[in-house]
């Protein structure tokens, strides 16, 4: 009892004392504490009410500069491409008074970050912390505020000649603010909240089912869930493995031997996002090996994936379709996948 207590006395004493990172140091014995610096490295979150956000300016105009340099290949000189998911579109006039998109009552209604987002904070986070994509976090302040801006501005939210900085982005009124609801399930508008924070007393229901609202594509993008739960308590966990699209196709079995399509990997400039042996924006092509090894339909399904483009099997990373790669040379890429590309 006196141990105890003891020992809990000397915690609340290093909690008042020392930082998070010395306290485990000192507990367990093993690494260091993270410096001031090593913290604030990390701590880059900005908040909807602006809490975490630096102090800095930019315009439109500078904006349009930053992102025609390094983010118009992905996002089309106007935000409009549809290669990741469109940056610009979709806002109405109305929709700035109102602050409820009306393109997203249509059930083909174009997502952007203009039609979607409910504030302007959380745009300015994501650029700064994620954008672009081959090289996060290398915008400054500044031109994190810059590109901002001109995103905004691509989605008429904001005039030409605007300046955003770290007031005015506060007062930036996004189209969906209002647009926002939790009285949902996740995923669809139909579906029941999460948590309806209500006990049953009388005739509840004596079992209850535990059922999944993902969407089947999205199933097993990180493995068999069922046979990650630990071995504690009852198994939940369902099998996505059966969820593996293009399962019951039919077709060849992969053969022995084939030789290095490397050529073709380098003119298609497939390599610029799948690595050998490591992940890019797509899979390592072992690793796409190692996933469809001894399925009989592997090779048929590769090469019609790689042509036409897909999504959802390795994550929410769309691949683009292959246009130009003609359905022989896709053939022979499958068919070195299917035999372990080696
Ligand atoms: C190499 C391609 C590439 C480049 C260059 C790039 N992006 Fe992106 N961007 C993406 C991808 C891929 C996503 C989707 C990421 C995800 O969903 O995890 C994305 C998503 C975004 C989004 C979120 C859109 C939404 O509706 O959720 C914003 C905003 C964005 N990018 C801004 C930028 C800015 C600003 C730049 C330039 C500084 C830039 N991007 C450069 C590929 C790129
Ligand atoms: C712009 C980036 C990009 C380029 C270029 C690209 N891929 Fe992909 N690839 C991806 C992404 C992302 C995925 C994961 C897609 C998914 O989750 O379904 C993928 C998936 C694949 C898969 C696995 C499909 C599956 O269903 O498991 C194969 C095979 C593949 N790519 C081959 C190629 C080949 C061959 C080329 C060149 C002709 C190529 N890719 C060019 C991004 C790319």
């Amino acid at each position: 009892m006196f141990k105890s207590l003891s020992a809990l006395f000397t915690l609340a004493l290093m909690s008042a004392s020392l930082p998070a990172g010395a306290q485990q140091a000192a507990r367990y014995g093993l690494g260091r504490a993270p410096t001031p610096q090593e913290i604030a490295a990390w701590d880059i979150d900005v908040r909807p009410d602006g809490h975490g956000l630096k102090i800095g300016k930019g315009t439109v105009a500078q904006g349009q500069k930053i992102y025609d340099a390094q983010c118009a290949s992905c996002h089309g000189t106007f935000g409009e491409s549809n290669r990741y998911m469109p940056i610009a579109g979709g806002v109405r006039k109305d929709d700035l008074q109102t602050g409820r998109a009306s393109m997203l009552r249509q059930s083909d209604g174009l997502r952007t970050l203009g039609t979607k987002l409910n504030y302007a904070t959380t745009l300015w986070d994501y650029i700064f912390r994620a954008m672009p994509w081959t090289n996060p976090q290398s915008l400054s302040v500044d031109e994190t505020y810059a590109v901002t801006a001109y995103m905004l501005h691509l989605n008429e939210i904001v005039a030409g000649d605007y300046e955003l900085n770290e007031k005015t982005l506060l007062t930036v009124q996004m189209p969906n603010r209002n647009g926002f609801t939790t009285a949902h399930g996740l995923g669809r508008v139909n579906g029941r909240p999460d948590a309806q924070g209500s006990l049953c007393m009388k005739a509840c229901a004596k079992e209850v089912t535990i059922a999944s609202e993902m969407p089947e594509f999205a199933l097993n993008q990180n493995g068999n869930l069922a046979q990650q739960k630990r071995p504690l308590g009852p198994m939940r966990g369902i099998d996505t493995a059966r969820y593996d699209v293009g399962k019951t196709g039919t077709s060849t079995a992969p053969t022995a031997a084939a030789s290095h399509p490397s050529d073709l990997l380098t003119r298609h400039a497939c390599t610029s996002c799948h690595g050998m042996t490591s992940k890019i924006i797509g899979p390592g092509f072992n690793e796409i090996a190692a996933k469809y090894e001894g399925r009989a339909d592997a090779k048929v399904y590769l090469s019609k994936k790689m042509r036409e483009g897909g999504q959802g099997v390795w994550g929410a990373i769309p691949m683009p379709p292959q246009a130009g790669l003609k359905e022989n040379d896709a053939d022979t890429i499958a068919h070195w996948l299917a035999a372990g590309a080696k």
